[in-house]
């Protein structure tokens, strides 16, 4: 008897770098929306891009126009704050993800607190539910965040693998088998709690398959690393690859 295909896994592809890299000059290039347009020709099944407080990448024009050009979901990554909140309101992305967010550091480091914030959170995801948006939030696997995420009935989790994709770049191979370990576990529990599971943060060619073989897990957001590819190999063939590998890997 052979196995049940697993159900499909979802690319999203992380825009937001190629923001970086045009705002470092002040010019027009290296233009994010070319980029989700190369990217969905390329199979993405949705962009990613995060508006920041400190508007550091993406811009409020950049969605402006994302949601003008691209065909695929837009997953709008946002703090959970007032602001975001009514931007998002006026565009109505497919998809929201609400992300801790600190002035200072270099990339979204840590998950949410849902636990130590549910009412807030409960709150302010209605309004984005009623709206059409799916919500999703970025958390790590520890359970209490999971079944937080369930109490306030956030219909997505996006679990953190960058703890993992940075212990497997220091060779900490034990560390990174323990972290994938909770990673996975963290994935089951969320499933089995009815909420459909995503993942990413920090992931490469060399990290990406045990997540893409996973069953609970049905997409992958994918930024900086592809971006970064795109440099030597073009965005497009990088994007394919990733593509390939997530196939390869889910069978
Ligand atoms: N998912 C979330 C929630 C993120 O905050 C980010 C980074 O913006 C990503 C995925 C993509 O991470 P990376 O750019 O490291 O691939």
């Amino acid at each position: 008897m052979t196995a049940a295909p697993l159900p499909p896994l979802r690319l999203g592809v992380n825009i937001d770098h190629v923001a970086t890299l045009r705002n470092a000059r002040g010019a027009a290039y290296p233009d994010p929306v070319r980029a989700a347009l190369i990217a969905q020709e390329a199979g993405a099944d949705g962009i990613t891009a995060h508006l920041r407080e400190d508007r550091r990448h993406i811009i409020d024009s950049d969605i402006d126009r994302l949601m003008a050009a691209i065909a695929i979901p837009l997953n709008f990554e946002m703090a959970a704050t007032t602001e975001m909140q009514a931007i998002a309101l006026r565009h109505r992305p497919h998809a929201v993800c609400l992300v801790p967010e600190k002035r200072e550091e270099r990339t979204t480091e840590g998950g949410l607190d849902v636990a130590g914030d549910m009412n807030r959170l409960a709150d302010f995801i209605t309004p984005l539910s009623e709206a059409g948006c799916r919500v999703s939030l970025f958390i790590g696997h520890d359970p209490r965040q999971i079944e937080a995420a369930a109490r306030v009935r956030a219909p997505v989790v996006e679990l953190h693998t960058g703890r993992y994709c940075d212990l497997v770049a220091e060779g900490a191979a034990e560390e990174a088998a323990m972290e994938l370990a909770d990673l996975l576990r963290g994935a089951r529990l969320a499933h089995s709690a009815g909420i459909e599971v995503h993942a990413g943060h920090g992931l490469s060619f060399a990290t990406v398959s045990p997540f893409a073989a996973t069953e609970e897990i049905r997409e992958l957001n994918i930024g900086h690393f592809l971006i970064s590819e795109a440099v030597f190999m073009g965005l497009d063939p990088a994007i394919r690859e990733m593509r390939r590998l997530m196939v390869a890997a889910r069978g």
